[in-house]
């Protein structure tokens, strides 16, 4: 089957396509037929071992010294379920899926098997393929970092969410609306329009104004770009406000309650995916690249098959 390769830690160009042999699915798992992945931040930053000081070391225990090794990257998946193992029951042949696979990866592929019991459900009736996998990465971490601050747990919640146009801010924007938040999205010029379609109530253009020097007090800050510290915002805070960062030492968790909530969402049509350019497997080097400048706006989706 046709994957990508990353044959060692650099720039897009290590990426490679390459014929490998087709997973089978064992009596606990089920192969899918990937039809879209996405090229997300944690990909390119994977693929250049994009980490600062010590962590660099610790990465490579984790990932592999010179190269992953797990050499298929990708983290998330939309595709067709094609075969199921003899013990799985919660799945049949022809189900339409979605899921993440995290530091399993795999998904740069045109097959992959996973258990039954892993980060896998249907996706959203209504959703395109692209769109499925286009809402798996930033819509999980976001629900994660959101939950995490309670934002279903209080109503009416003032929110600030910094870098908002990115694959996490864009979540974060349609989550926190969902839970009838007010919302104050910072971002560039560049995201004015798609912040404001995504339900933005309020918006400050960080390269036009100080987002620090607003009057506004917030019970959220969360910073979905992780470009800004506590220390710099902890005063936009009301008392017993909480701060979030996507650039901490704390890891978003993949559940399968996440991709349940999502699908809910979008099948109420209160969720859209934010997709930015679409490309090719074959396109995957021009699509890292894109993601490399920091610049996209929502998501990048890998086109596996039709
Ligand atoms: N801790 C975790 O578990 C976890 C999980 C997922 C992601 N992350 C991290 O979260 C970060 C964001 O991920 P992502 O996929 O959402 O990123 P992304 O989509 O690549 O973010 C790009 C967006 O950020 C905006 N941006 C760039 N610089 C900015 C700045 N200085 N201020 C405000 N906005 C800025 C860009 O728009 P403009 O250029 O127009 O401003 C662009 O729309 C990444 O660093 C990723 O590694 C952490």
């Amino acid at each position: 089957m046709k994957a990508v390769i990353c044959t060692k830690y650099g720039p897009p160009e290590v990426l490679q396509i390459q014929d490998v042999p087709k997973p089978i699915a064992k009596d606990n798992q089920i192969l899918v037929k990937i039809v879209a992945t996405a090229v997300n931040s944690g990909d390119v930053r994977v693929r250049a071992l994009d980490v600062k000081g010590f962590m660099k070391t610790v990465m490579r225990f984790v990932l592999g010294f010179s190269k992953p090794r797990k050499p298929i990257l990708g983290t998330v998946f939309s595709g067709i379920v094609e075969q199921v193992g003899k013990n799985v029951s919660n799945f049949k042949i022809g189900d339409e899926v979605y899921g993440i696979t995290g530091f399993n990866f795999g998904t740069y592929a045109a097959y992959l098997a996973v258990s039954d019991k892993s980060v896998v459900v249907k996706k959203p009736s209504n959703a395109t393929f692209e769109e499925a996998a286009a809402i798996c990465f930033g819509g999980q971490t976001a629900y994660y970092f959101l939950e995490k601050a309670k934002v279903s747990k209080k109503a009416n919640l003032k929110i600030l969410v910094y870098g908002a146009t990115g694959a996490v801010g864009t979540a974060a924007i349609q989550i926190a609306k969902y839970h009838n938040a007010e919302v104050t999205a910072v971002c560039s010029e560049h995201g004015k329009e798609l912040v404001k379609e995504l339900g933005a109530d309020k918006i400050i253009l960080y390269n036009k104004e100080d987002y620090t020097k607003t009057a506004e007090k917030f019970d959220i800050v969360f910073d979905a770009v992780g470009k800004i510290t506590k220390k710099q915002c902890g005063h936009l805070l009301n008392h017993g406000g909480i701060f979030k960062s996507v650039e901490s030492f704390e890891m978003a968790s993949e559940e399968i309650e996440q991709l349940n909530f999502l699908r809910e969402l979008f099948e109420k049509g209160r969720y859209k995916a934010t997709i930015d350019r679409t490309y090719s497997i074959d396109e995957v080097v021009a699509a890292h690249r894109y993601v490399d400048t920091g610049r996209k706006k929502g998501n990048v989706v890998l086109k596996i098959s039709e």
